[in-house]
């Protein structure tokens, strides 16, 4: 019996060692952790059950009979954070390169298989160069069986990927169809083909940071939602991220206890707004003000920052806020602001995250850039994303709302429950000036007469007044008691239902 627990013993360890000693100072050279390290560092401490430790390819092409390593190159299992269930999957890098061959993605897919089936997020650690070349079709077919298992658990469980060092083809393809990706700095990248073969082929000379590193998935492409220092930064925060989520899409939002006062004023944001309407202002002072403890976790802040997207909780339940942002490009709606905070909207409906919004938006951005690139199509997503939404909408306008970026910021009219406004704010189909030159055009060259007109259109339409009278705003409230208004708000929308026509699934402009 000694013998045999001794013998099981050897086996673990063997298998813990992955790829072998040399593999694993390589790794940490690159300023790399192992998978099984990361894992340590993602879930609580001790709380990590590991399953097929065991399991071996079964390939036989390319001497690969005579390469067998315990594991196959990715380390599964699941354990706590912050003591709630999660699913976990970590490519270990050191084993053919984390490569995924039909055994290996068996591994995962039993993971998968396994959070579906508890109703509990999954994350998955990448640091891997895609499919096992010496597999072939087993391999693809293993991506494929992959694939399918994130997009029938896409909007029941949260699933998040962390981008830990090389990745390509089919490593790149399964965390594009997850909620959220993270990526390491100057030490991961996402490709769907290498440095290598672009040359080839079109014979760009790129090198991988230029082709797919963190800078240019988190501010060009906005493939990834976020980038960090190091392994250790990008664990922490996805503990961090996973601490707001919900556990699936029955359970609603996590409750917190919350040390912080709803009823909180703060007389500060009484003079956010600048007397000059044209005066950029920080809209994240205002979120931070809002939030319980001023704990905001921000998704795509580095991407089209004329819009705020993250998670923030109100007594202690998790909130998702979207908000204009003032500081760029004026916090205008263009094709890439749309589209992120249309994907936000959707991960929020989907998971039963209530929505505050907080609107000061000039309009849609003109031009030909956007119109080539699509600018209707993109803003049509977002104001799809908040028309479908059933969760409680609650919206304040600070300043601008003009045009048809009032109607899409989660307006009355597209189902905002409760819709306050700023005394600063100004609900119009467009600013004064614009508004007299189109409508007094006769009376351009009368600077005298131009300006009056202009001083009767702010008298009329600059205000909040126009749509609370018409009942498109439901109160005008004081800017320091916003947190105590959005706090009661979302309590009294706790239990909204609403009812929905039966559909297969909708439309939304792709
Ligand atoms: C088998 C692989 C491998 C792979 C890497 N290795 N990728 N083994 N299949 N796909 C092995 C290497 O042979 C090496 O083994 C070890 O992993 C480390 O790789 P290196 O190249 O030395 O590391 P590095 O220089 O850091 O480069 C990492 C890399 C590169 C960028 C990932 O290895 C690479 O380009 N690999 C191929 C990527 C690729 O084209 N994959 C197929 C994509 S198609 P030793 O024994 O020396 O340690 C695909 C299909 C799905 O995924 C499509 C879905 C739509």
């Amino acid at each position: 019996m000694k013998d045999m627990l001794e013998r099981l013993e050897e086996r673990r360890a063997q298998a813990r060692l992955g790829g072998g000693e040399k593999r694993i100072e390589a790794q940490h050279a690159r300023g790399k952790l192992t998978a099984r390290e990361r894992i340590e560092l993602l879930l609580d401490k001790g709380s990590f059950e590991e399953f097929d430790m065991f399991v071996e390819h079964r390939s036989t092409d390319f001497g690969m009979d005579k390469a067998k390593i315990p594991g196959d190159g990715v380390v599964t299992g699941w354990g706590t954070v912050n003591g709630r269930t999660i699913f976990v999957f970590a490519k270990d890098f050191t084993v053919f390169g984390g490569s995924l061959s039909e055994a290996h993605a068996q591994k995962i897919t039993k993971i998968q298989d396994m959070a579906l089936k508890m109703r509990a997020p999954i994350v998955g650690l990448f640091d891997a160069g895609g499919a096992r070349i010496q597999e072939g079709v087993a391999a693809l077919g293993g991506y494929g069986e992959v694939f399918k298992r994130n997009v029938i658990a896409s909007g029941v469980i949260p699933q998040i990927s962390v981008i830990m060092g090389p990745c390509a083809g089919g490593d790149v393809y399964s965390p594009a169809m997850t909620d959220f990706i993270f990526m390491v700095r100057d030490r991961s990248y996402m490709f769907v083909t290498g440095p290598d073969v672009v040359k080839t082929v079109t014979n760009e000379t790129v090198t991988s940071e230029e082709l797919g590193g963190a800078k240019v998935h988190t501010t060009k492409s906005s493939v990834a939602d976020g980038a960090y220092d190091n392994d250790v930064e990008a664990l922490l925060q996805v503990r961090r991220l996973i601490d707001f989520l919900p556990a699936n899409n029955m359970d609603g939002v996590p409750e917190i206890p919350s040390f912080d006062e709803p009823n909180r004023t703060d007389d500060s944001l009484d003079t956010l707004i600048p007397d000059n309407p044209n005066k950029p202002y920080d809209m994240k002072e205002l979120i931070l003000k809002v939030v319980d403890e001023a704990d905001f976790f921000e998704i795509q802040e580095a991407y089209a920052k004329n819009i705020i997207t993250g998670f923030g909780r109100v007594e202690g339940r998790t909130v998702g806020f979207v908000a204009n942002q003032p500081m760029v490009l004026a916090g205008v709606l263009d094709a890439d602001a749309s589209r992120k905070a249309a994907r936000f909207v959707r991960f929020c409906d989907a998971f039963n995250i209530p929505i505050v919004t907080f609107e000061d938006v000039p309009g849609f951005l003109p031009g030909t850039a956007q119109e080539y690139g699509g600018l209707i199509k993109h803003g049509a997503k977002l104001l799809f994303a908040y028309s479908e939404a059933t969760v409680p909408l609650v919206t304040v306008i600070t300043r601008k709302a003009f045009g048809g970026a009032y109607d899409v910021m989660a307006s009355k009219h597209i189902g905002g429950d409760v819709n306050y406004a700023w005394p600063t704010a100004q609900i119009a189909v467009m600013g004064a000036k614009g508004a007299v030159e189109i409508i007094f055009r006769q009376d351009i060259g009368d600077a005298e007469k131009i300006a009056a007109r202009t001083k009767e259109y702010e008298d009329r339409f600059m205000s909040p007044f126009v749509a609370a009278e018409r009942g498109y705003i439901d109160e005008v409230i004081m800017p320091h008691s916003t947190r105590r208004r959005i706090a009661r708000a979302l309590a009294m929308l706790r239990h909204k239902e609403t009812e929905r026509p039966w559909k297969k699934h909708d439309n939304i402009p792709l």
